[in-house]
């Protein structure tokens, strides 16, 4: 059988953006603590007609609108920030975009990870059934409680992924590491729209995790540390990438260099944290480097808070760089809608998911739109 994997992938994110400077003036903090401490430049915020279901349908149309449906029997949708507790966000999706009725559907969750949860049960169906191929998507609108230290590592962000085998992308290895530590550094109730967090522990939390599921890669007999060209992590922020990276370097006695990690930063310091999406938006964006990457081991990391870390690794294929569509991710979000401090928190203070009947204003230029809720019932349709 041939390899199995990332067949393709398509980014979508929020109609609107807020410029972390904006957030530091207001807030009076020194704006290199957001560039270059945290290292963020922007958060995209959500229009009140957008959610985690239009973004992936976005994104999802992409690839539908490349490849068609053939073959597409699961969608996964991997998301923190879900809408309805009982139906998946990915049902709506279903629907939007026309997918036949002989599909199955399903949510998956654990925080941030449940994106790299998604793609590894889509590697197992194509694994055992090559002529299917499996449609995840990851979508997430990251939000904090305002005036919280919190506040500036907020985005909203899709990815879709195409699972399949034979991929024109990257071809996925079978080993994987694996790591999970029952920790309270991230968290989200039941009646909560926002995460609560313990920043300080689920930084310590994330490297733990990153190092952990590196050992376990290596007893799984994964490949050494220089034979990985280039690293990918889920980015809450993209200081945290690089804080795990150095500690991983420490732990295997090799050189650290930031800039090898530095491209695959350039989308997620727009979008701000997008969860689940995070990893696979830093893997768009250093897919789309100029730099040749045919036949180049990668290494991928997750992780979700609570918590969870999944470090896998994959091989560039050698013709990859004719299926990417570079300058797509960029000029989305170049077409974000600035947003003054004041609309943002307008927009923040509104943005709770909510069984009250109301109909949304159309403000997106987005392939679909959330009309409202009608009945308690969430309502979608293309935005045309
Ligand atoms: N110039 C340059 N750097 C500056 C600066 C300035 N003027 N002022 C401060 N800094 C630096 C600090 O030195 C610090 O750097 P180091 O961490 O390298 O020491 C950095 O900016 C941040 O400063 P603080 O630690 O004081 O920041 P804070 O208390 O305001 O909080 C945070 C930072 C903990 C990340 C907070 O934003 C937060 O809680 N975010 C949400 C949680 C999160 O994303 N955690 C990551 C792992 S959890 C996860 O991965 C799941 C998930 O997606 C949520």
């Amino acid at each position: 059988m041939t390899g199995v994997g990332i067949h393709d992938i398509a980014i979508a994110t929020g109609h609107h953006v807020l410029e972390l400077d904006d957030l530091a003036e207001r807030l009076g903090v020194d704006p290199a603590k957001y560039h270059v401490g945290i290292g963020q430049d922007a958060f995209s915020v959500p229009a009140p007609d957008e959610d985690i279901v239009t973004m992936g349908a976005a994104a999802a149309k992409e690839l539908i609108d490349r490849h068609g449906v053939d073959g597409i029997r699961t969608v996964l949708f991997a998301t923190e920030s879900g809408v309805d507790q009982s139906k998946a966000a990915g049902v709506y999706v279903h629907g939007l975009l026309g997918l036949p009725k002989a599909v199955r559907v399903v949510e998956l969750k654990q925080a941030c990870y449940g994106g790299m949860a998604a793609v590894q049960l889509a590697l197992g169906i194509v694994a055992r059934a090559p002529h299917e191929r499996v449609l995840v998507i990851a979508a997430d609108v990251a939000r904090y409680d305002v005036d919280t230290p919190a506040e500036p590592t907020q985005g909203a962000g899709a990815a879709a992924i195409l699972v399949s085998a034979d991929p024109d992308l990257i071809e996925i290895e079978p080993a994987a590491g694996v790591y999970t530590a029952d920790v309270d550094d991230f968290w989200r109730p039941n009646d909560r729209s926002t995460a609560l967090v313990d920043g300080r522990l689920s930084v310590s939390a994330y490297v733990n995790a990153f190092v952990g599921a590196w050992d376990d890669l290596a007893e799984q007999g994964g490949p050494a540390y220089d034979d990985i060209a280039r690293f990918v992590h889920h980015q809450p922020f993209t200081k945290m990438a690089i804080k795990a990276h150095r500690k991983l370097t420490q732990h295997v006695g090799a050189p650290f260099d930031e800039s090898d990690l530095a491209i695959g930063f350039t989308y997620n310091r727009q979008t701000g944290n997008t969860y689940t999406a995070s990893l696979w938006i830093g893997l768009a964006a250093l897919l789309d480097l100029d730099d040749d990457l045919a036949g180049e081991r990668l290494g991928l990391f997750s992780y979700g808070s609570g918590s969870v870390g999944e470090l896998i690794t994959g091989v560039v294929r050698p013709d990859y760089r004719e299926h990417r569509r570079t300058g797509r991710v960029r000029s989305l979000l170049e077409a974000r809608v600035p947003l003054t401090v004041d609309a943002y928190r307008e927009l923040h203070a509104g943005g709770a998911a909510t069984s009250e009947d109301v109909e949304r204003p159309r403000v997106t230029t987005a392939p679909f739109r959330f009309a409202g809720v009608r009945g308690g019932a969430r309502h979608y349709e293309a935005s045309a």
